[in-house]
């Protein structure tokens, strides 16, 4: 399986990614742990973290690079946080060829509440939220013990910033592959098994 999921900051691109990878197994190649992991490395542009922090996005060839590279190793894959804008997306047509691409639909408002209150493990990454999927202990991560922290860029005003950056840029993405003909839309407003089972659904058809 070559997987595309797209969506806005917030959509649960991570929450499914994780759970594809892990059934299907395949490789989960997301550019926004990859940078996180990375956010201090010296580029000709400047640290991946003064992009992030900002809610922008981290010049294309750094992000062009990270992908080309991690596609290049992975048999299959779930694609999470890329192509977030059209010269990006030709990028990607030129190295990889899909074998699905998953647009998960989420309401503004919804993104909003969903990233300003994310908890992320400190240790091992895991993802939680404080009333949609709260950890059996607050603060403290269910599957390793580790403390459970606020990622730099989910502030509200990062967010909204993050949201902008996504209708500006990456909705055109979603916009060509729909035109393509090649876009399957998932209502990604239900608890995540749910939409996992949607997601099952229409790659198992
Ligand atoms: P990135 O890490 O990719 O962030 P994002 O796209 O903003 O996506 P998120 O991780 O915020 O959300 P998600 O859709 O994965 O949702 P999640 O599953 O966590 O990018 C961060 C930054 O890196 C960018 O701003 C940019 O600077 C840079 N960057 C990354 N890629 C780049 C690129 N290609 N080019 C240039 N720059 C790039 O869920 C969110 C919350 O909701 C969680 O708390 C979760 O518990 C909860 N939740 C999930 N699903 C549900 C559900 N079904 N119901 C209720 N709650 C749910
Ligand atoms: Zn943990």
């Amino acid at each position: 399986h070559r997987i595309l999921l797209l969506g806005a900051p917030g959509a649960g691109k991570g929450t499914q990614s994780a759970k594809l990878a892990d059934e299907y197994g395949v490789e989960h190649v997301t550019t926004g742990d990859a940078l996180r992991a990375n956010k201090d490395m010296e580029t000709e542009y400047g640290t991946p973290r003064s992009f992030m922090e900002a809610g922008e996005l981290v010049p294309d060839p750094v992000v062009n690079e990270i992908v080309e590279a991690a596609l290049a190793d992975a048999d299959g894959f779930v694609l999470d946080g890329y192509p977030r804008n059209l010269d990006q997306a030709e990028y990607l047509s030129s190295i990889s060829d899909l074998d699905a691409v998953i647009f998960l639909d989420v309401d503004e408002e919804v993104l909003v509440d969903r990233l300003t209150g994310r908890r992320v493990c400190n240790d091992c990454g895991a993802n939680f939220h404080v009333d949609f999927q709260p950890p059996e202990v607050p603060g403290v991560c269910d599957e390793c013990g580790g403390e459970l922290i606020q990622r730099d860029d989910d502030t509200e005003e990062t967010a909204r910033e993050r949201l902008e950056v996504f209708y500006e840029n990456t909705e055109p993405v979603i916009e060509h592959f729909r035109d393509e003909g090649d876009l399957v839309e998932v209502d990604g407003e239900a608890p995540p098994d749910e939409v996992f089972d949607r997601i099952r659904d229409v790659l198992d058809e």
